[in-house]
């Protein structure tokens, strides 16, 4: 019997999506990526799925008549015990359904799929029983074609033989990729014998190359259980922790995968809890720019510990650190240490408002700050006058002094200046922004915002959180020759370790207590074995003044390589050891811009690399990080997983 994988075409079917939330937009888009003509049911969206063309929605809630003839349901509302309701009603009705999340109630899962021009194979519940299988079957059987349909039967008996001789899943994937395109451009099912030929063939190109080009990276070789251990683990986190993580895009959940539980990480590796090792480009969000446990911090940082863990009071320690941030960023004067980079902007930000006396702050979309109350904000519909909380919990009162304006637009800045005179506080800005992808500064757009600051009597603060450390020693402010009355830091300040930094001239840190009136304390601020990791890192970096061009040189490597290799189809944006790939061919130069890439084509070529021991944001919007211990062969190694993805797909 075959029940794997199996063919369909999507194309004009009419698919009923129930649901509005984050997880049905994300089926939607894969849908109609697909050519689905799909139907929304729900007493809400999100204003995503209004804006999706092509998709009609009726504002109500889920009844069994809005199953009438529909051909594929999925159902996707927050509620598990509605999805398993809709998946019985389906079920009875003979239409295919997939249940999100709830493997056992789906007679497809989506979006696992192949493609090969309009056909999609949707895999069946992970080879449930056979009863499910046959159930499986005869419910796809209205949208197999006979060519389709003979070829999952063909590819059902050879099927345990892939799965024996061919050990990564995204291997295998490729396999019957291979022989679904054999099909459709001959019109006739492969014959097993030429399927056999197709695998032995597939086998010997994929040894050499792993051999050849893996090097030392091992990548375990068992397929769709690389990950068994981090799934239990998974489980396990969700029992006592919101989603499993301790911050949320840890989760994968954009990328429909479970996240890795690491163990340890060396350099540039790190390796999860199944023995995975994998090429680290998150690098603990840019924070790790030596790599993993670099032998200098990490001893100094254990002669520190046998020292005291922490004493709430001072140390000299923490003179050593203000010294070496006051030297590498001349504009930070004086600063303070805190333990997060939201702590230090949220920081800033009380400052400025106690220096101007004024209550307003502008913020662009798409840049984060943290996750303090006033920052959590994004522009309302009419985005010049309202912005709203972007996040449950956050009074909307708050959001009244948080101004929007958009990334590299002048104009936008200029006419909040107008409408508030005299009002705005700062502009906070990452120079560099890294949050919605990395974006650069358009040229202009940094001294026109130093100037219209200036001139208004607003404090202009660069959140270099990420950039710190990371695009020169003085950061971006260093690069771009452009000085902020004051700076945040975070990541690479603290060498690996929790701490954040906000700082600049005297007279505005002078506003803090307890010298002036703005409060802001913490018990472990300055703590002495962050603070070690942190001197012994800026010292490595002012030790090694070509740092930043090597880095930048093999970051351009990636850059170059995926660039050609997938022509048209992407915008990468570099700078320095940062970059994005977007899935858009449009130039991204701002919110608008990055939220236009195609998030389901990210999800997909991060599954890729992750599957080729390649560790990268699971994020469309999130930077890449190179560190100073990826060699030669890890940027030679991710150019090809990258070529061989855009090749492949
Ligand atoms: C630019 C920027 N600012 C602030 C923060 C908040 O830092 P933390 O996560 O340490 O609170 C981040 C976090 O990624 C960031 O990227």
């Amino acid at each position: 019997m075959s029940y794997f994988p199996m063919f369909i075409e999507l194309n004009g079917r009419r698919c009923l999506v129930v649901g509005g939330g984050g997880i049905a937009l994300h089926k939607i888009r894969v849908l109609k990526e697909f050519g689905a003509d799909v139907l929304v049911v729900s007493p809400t969206v999100l204003p995503e799925i209004l804006e999706l063309k092509g998709v009609s929605y009726r504002r109500k809630s889920f009844d069994r008549s809005d199953l009438a003839g529909q051909e594929l349901v999925v159902a996707a509302t927050d509620d598990a015990e509605q999805n398993r309701r809709i998946s019985e009603l389906c079920r009875e009705k003979h239409i295919p359904v997939n249940a999100v999340d709830q493997i056992k109630d789906c007679s497809f899962i989506f979006p696992a799929y192949l493609k090969e021009g309009e056909v999609v194979a949707a895999f069946s519940s992970g080879g449930q029983s056979p009863a499910t299988a046959q159930y499986l079957k005869e419910a796809m059987r209205q949208v197999l074609t006979p060519l389709l349909s003979e070829t999952a039967d063909r590819l059902g008996k050879i099927r345990p033989r892939v799965r024996e001789e061919i050990g990564r899943q995204s291997d295998r994937k490729e396999v019957y990729r291979r022989i679904l395109r054999r099909a459709l451009e001959s019109g006739e099912p492969p014959s097993e014998d030429e399927m056999a030929r197709m695998i032995a063939s597939y086998q010997k190109q994929d040894s050499s190359r792993v051999l050849s080009e893996q090097g030392n990276n091992r990548i375990k070789q068992s397929g769709d259980r690389m990950d068994v251990k981090s799934r239990e683990l998974f489980e396990a986190a969700k029992r006592h922790i919101p989603g499993g993580v301790n911050s949320p895009v840890r989760a994968f959940q954009n990328a429909g995968r479970t996240p890795r539980f690491i163990v340890s990480g060396n350099g540039s590796r790190i390796t999860d809890a199944d023995g995975n090792e994998m090429i680290d480009y998150v690098c603990s969000w840019g924070a790790g720019i030596f790599g993993h446990a670099p032998k200098r911090v990490v001893e100094k940082v254990q002669a520190a510990c046998g020292r005291g863990l922490t004493f709430g009071a001072p140390t000299e320690h923490e003179v050593v650190l203000a010294e070496l941030i006051a030297e590498s960023v001349p504009s930070m004067e004086v600063s303070r240490l805190v333990s997060s980079g939201t702590e230090a902007v949220m920081s800033a930000v009380r400052t400025a408002r106690g220096y101007t006396g004024r209550d307003k702050i502008v913020k662009f979309q798409g840049c984060y700050h943290g996750h303090s109350d006033g920052l959590l904000v994004k522009a309302g519909s009419a985005a010049l006058t309202t912005s709203v909380p972007d996040s449950a919990g956050v009074p909307w009162d708050y959001t009244r002094h948080t101004l929007i304006a958009q990334y590299n637009d002048k104009d936008s800045v200029e006419e909040l200046f107008v409408l508030y005179p005299n009002e705005i506080a700062a502009v906070i800005v990452e120079p560099v922004a890294a949050n919605m992808g990395v974006v650069l500064p358009e040229p202009g757009f940094l001294e026109f915002l130093r100037e219209i600051t200036k001139r208004s009597g607003a404090l202009l603060i660069f959140d270099e959180v990420i950039t710190g450390f990371r695009l020169a020693r003085g950061g971006a402010q260093e690069y771009y020759g452009v000085t902020p009355d004051l700076t945040t830091l975070g990541k690479i300040v603290g060498g690996g370790m929790p701490i954040g930094a906000y700082g600049g001239r005297r007279e505005i840190m002078e506003m803090v207590s307890p010298v002036g009136p703005v409060y802001q304390a913490g018990t472990l601020s300055g703590n002495p074995i962050a603070v070690t990791a942190g001197i012994e890192t800026l010292t490595m970096l002012k030790e090694d003044p070509g740092i930043y061009q090597r880095l930048s040189d093999q970051t351009e490597k990636i850059k170059h390589a995926v660039t050609d290799a997938a022509g048209g189809q992407v915008c990468v944006n570099q700078i320095g050891s940062l970059l994005s790939v977007f899935f858009t061919s449009a130039r991204v130069t701002d919110y608008k811009s990055a939220a236009a890439s195609d998030t389901v084509r990210y999800a997909d070529c991060f599954g890729y690399l992750l599957d080729h021991g390649i560790y990268t944001a699971p994020s469309q919007f999130e930077a890449m990080f190179v560190s100073d211990a990826h060699s030669q062969e890890d940027i030679a190694c991710i150019c090809r997983v990258f070529s061989e993805y855009f090749l492949e797909n």
